[in-house]
């Protein structure tokens, strides 16, 4: 997609001239255009969508999906008290914690739901709410991602309870009398939608063994296309795959299970852009490269770096011959790269774009997703970019300003 198609370049000079670059912009339209599209989803047996905050936990974008009726998954403690803050009931917030959480008598008292991630977990709940409710995460022994650093499932990863050790989840349950009334499965994200959907099957002959199990909940991870011509998941697809197996689960088994699903990318990633400016041109000669330099990077979008993930690049000027070009931050470090070859964040992409000069408006899209949540802040010193809402009419609403340079240095003793 390109992000000019939702940012034209009147806004993003707008965006320019009153919060300057780098600065996060979101649209409010795509927000609720891709919740709705969520909340379509065919559960047979009721359905619960959760929005995986993590993703962007800026408050402007929580209350967009709070007035839309979605419910949170909180990945700390502090986002529970964010979503809190943000006007989320306690009831609609479901704590999954890769940290043992440090206040959960406080978020059982006020009836956050708690997803106990291992045993350890599972134990500590119990000696808090003794004869209560519990979600148990598992690890069904598959998963898949974008990358093997986003797959959450199978061997190799520490999240969940390993599948196999349900015998040992049931007797911790029993010894502290507790019922297991909902179980959550969460593979990794931008998951290939064929595993995601033999996930569901093996989740759900887990949840076979578990007979108090009522509700649940298949986690996110839907693969979105940010690139122009990009897939992404068949929504429709998934859904028929789900309602018929949730279907047949209630044929041989006689439990009509409620459904929970919580992403974070589908809802937010295509929503968000970063309008930035070209501070440098260079080149490294004739067998070399082009390398446009810009005031954003991994400091606002790191999952390049990180991951060697794509994100479409306009340069918002008119006239100019197209050539191929690096987009590179402004980081002292040469890992600061916004176009690494797909899927390898060592090697260069270089992109046919118009060819770039100083001070250009430059906008990054797909940036709503783990950009601003991920962002490597005030590394070299650089200031916490400011977030903003694009209405619908058109105007722009500041959700959170640039940080101050004394912010960086507050709490320096
Ligand atoms: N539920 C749980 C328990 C999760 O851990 C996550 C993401 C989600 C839901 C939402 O997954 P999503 O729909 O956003 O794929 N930083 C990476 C992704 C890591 C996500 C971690 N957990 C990225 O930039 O793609």
């Amino acid at each position: 997609m390109s992000p000019t198609s939702v940012l034209t370049k009147q806004i993003a000079a707008e965006v320019r001239a009153r919060f300057g670059t780098p600065c996060y912009v979101y649209a409010r339209s795509a927000l609720e255009a891709a919740a709705r599209q969520a909340l379509a989803f065919p559960a047979p047996f009721g359905f619960t969508l959760r929005y995986a905050m993590k993703a962007n936990p800026d408050r402007g974008v929580l209350a967009v999906f709070r007035d839309l009726g979605l419910h949170i998954d909180a990945s700390s403690d502090n986002e529970v008290t964010r979503a809190l803050r943000a006007g989320f009931p306690p009831e609609t917030i479901q704590l999954t914690s890769q940290m043992p959480s440090r206040c959960l008598a406080e978020h059982v008292a006020q009836g956050v739901i708690f997803n106990a991630c291992s045993l350890h977990q599972l134990d500590q709940f119990g000696r808090v709410a003794r004869g209560g409710e519990v979600c148990v995460r598992l690890n069904p022994g598959l998963g898949s991602g974008s990358a093997n650093r986003t797959n959450t499932g199978g061997p190799a990863s520490s999240f969940g309870i390993w599948h196999e050790y349900l015998e040992d989840v049931k007797t911790l349950a029993e010894r502290h009398d507790l019922r297991i009334t909902r179980l959550h499965t969460h593979i990794g994200s931008g998951s290939d939608p064929e595993v995601w959907k033999r996930v569901t099957r093996m989740t759900l002959d887990l949840v076979a063994k578990l007979p108090d199990v009522r509700r649940v909940n298949l986690g996110g991870g839907f693969k979105v296309g940010r690139m122009p011509g990009e897939p992404s998941v068949d929504f429709a697809d998934i859904g028929a795959h789900v309602r018929d197996e949730l279907v047949a689960f209630r044929d041989r088994d006689g439990r009509s299970l409620e459904l929970e699903l919580e992403p974070g990318t589908y809802l937010v990633a295509n929503a968000g852009f970063v309008v930035a400016t070209c501070v440098d041109v260079v080149d490294t000669g004739r067998d070399g490269y082009l390398f446009a330099k810009l005031d954003t990077g991994m400091t606002e979008v790191t999952r390049p770096s990180l991951y060697g993930a794509q994100h479409p690049i306009d340069v918002l000027a008119d006239g100019r011959d197209e050539v191929d070009v690096v987009f590179v931050g402004p980081c002292c470090e040469s890992g600061d790269i916004l176009t690494p070859a797909p899927g390898d964040p060592e090697a260069l992409g270089p992109r046919r774009v118009a060819r770039p000069a100083i001070d250009d408006l430059v906008v990054i899209g797909g940036a709503g997703a783990y950009c601003a949540a991920m962002s490597t802040i005030n590394y070299n010193t650089y200031p916490q970019a400011p977030e903003v809402m694009l209405e619908p009419d058109g105007t722009l609403r500041l959700l959170r300003r640039r940080e101050m340079l004394e912010e960086i240095w507050r709490n320096e003793v």
